[in-house]
């Protein structure tokens, strides 16, 4: 979005640098764009199916297929987004007193939600500098009670790429347990450094206990237009589809027929080449702006490994996290997401991995972010020691 327009959309003062919405300034790629409006001039202007149009439930097993798992095109479930497809899962699979283990720090809304329906969420630490996962510390957090692990796999707000062999530790614990896992891969197309991103579902045992949420939204810089889907193992997508059938969050059929543009696409020289655009800047800008942020006397900020947000941690300022993005607003214009609210800080305050921390999202260019961290840097040398 421009960086004019987004004053108004936010309501945010002019002038301000906007850091806080993981919503990519790219703008939606012209052949999507162009596919929803031809859909519109065609007439695709009537219900879908409430499963999504088979088009795109195609163009979706297919994309997927890459990371070497096959689906059948009817275990995919069309949503308006991610947060929908998670609720699905939520309303689905958990009944009060189940308990939920979520590594932390990762997206709110795993450590937000679980507890409206009753369930009790377990934070696992994710261990600094680089918010990998030791597999015992999973371990300790199971109990009779647990029915699911929640992945976010390149992590929101760390950039963690898990490895196979992390995915592995999981899955093993998972199956001998007996755990669903929740495995949210709306960055997968933004790992860096060669690393590849790795499918939990591909590996042995998995995909009939894992739900798959596949990237839609920020994926295709589409966030507004609501799309995103869920990859359910055939003995759950029933429960899923009769729990949630009265939901009715569906993508509008013309977006969905641009959807399965955009999937099919991915698969083509030229939709390959939009993506690796998109993502060598985000390569670009993570490089810059997490060296540049780390380099400011008393914030630590690690370079992540994938999707797009940086994680610095302000807490040797001694500000509450939240003042300090107030403050930082106030007296110098940027906007930066709060790092507490996607990890476990509600559950177990200061010994949760995300305490202290902020989550710049890394939505503007490098000139803008360049100013931002000069902003930032100021800030910091004024707050009183
Ligand atoms: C990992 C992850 N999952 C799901 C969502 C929700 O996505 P949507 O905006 O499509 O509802 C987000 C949004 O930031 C996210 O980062």
């Amino acid at each position: 979005m421009l960086i004019e327009r987004s004053y108004k959309h936010y309501s945010i003062k002019p002038g301000t640098i906007y850091l806080r919405g993981g919503d990519p300034n790219f703008a939606t790629p012209a052949h999507i764009r162009d596919a929803a409006i031809k859909a519109i001039i065609e007439g695709y202007t009537h219900y879908a199916p409430s499963e999504g149009i088979p088009e795109l439930r195609d163009a979706i097993a297919n994309y997927y297929s890459k990371y070497g798992v096959k689906y059948d095109p009817d275990q995919i479930m069309v949503t308006a987004g991610g947060s929908p497809a998670l609720h699905m899962i939520n309303v689905s699979m958990l009944e009060p007193g189940d308990e939920v283990l979520v590594f932390d720090p990762s997206f709110s809304r795993y450590f937000s939600e679980p507890p409206t329906l009753g369930a009790v969420v377990k934070p696992v630490p994710l261990l600094k500098p680089g918010f990998h996962l030791d597999p015992e510390d999973l371990k300790a957090n199971i109990s009779e009670k647990s029915k699911m692990i929640v992945l976010c796999n390149p992590n929101n707000p760390t950039g963690t790429v898990y490895s196979k062999s992390e995915l592995k530790a999981i899955a093993d614990i998972a199956i001998d347990n007996d755990l669903i896992v929740v495995s949210d891969e709306f960055y997968s197309e933004f790992t860096y450094d060669d690393i590849k991103h790795v499918a939990i579902s591909s590996l042995d045992g998995m995909s009939e206990r894992t739900f798959v949420l596949v990237g839609g939204t920020k994926m295709f810089n589409f966030t507004g237009w609501r799309l995103a889907s869920l990859i359910l193992p055939k003995e759950y997508y029933k429960i899923v589809e009769k729990k949630t059938r009265f939901i009715g969050v569906r993508p509008a059929t013309f977006v969905q027929r641009a959807g399965a543009e955009a999937f099919n696409a991915m698969s083509t020289k030229y939709g390959k080449e939009v993506m690796k655009e998109h993502r060598e800047e985000y390569d670009r800008r993570r490089s810059f702006f997490c060296k540049r942020i780390d380099e400011i006397d008393g914030i630590n900020c690690h370079t992540f490994e994938g999707a797009f947000y940086a994680y610095p941690d302000v807490s040797s300022f001694g500000l509450p996290v939240s003042s300090f993005i107030d403050e930082l607003e106030r007296e110098e214009g940027v906007l930066v997401g709060n790092g507490e609210g996607h990890g476990g800080v509600s559950v177990i305050g200061e010994k949760s991995p995300a305490y202290g921390h902020i989550r710049p999202a890394l939505v503007q260019d490098v000139d803008v972010l360049e100013e931002a961290a000069t902003r930032i840097e100021r800030f910091t040398r004024n707050i009183p020691k």
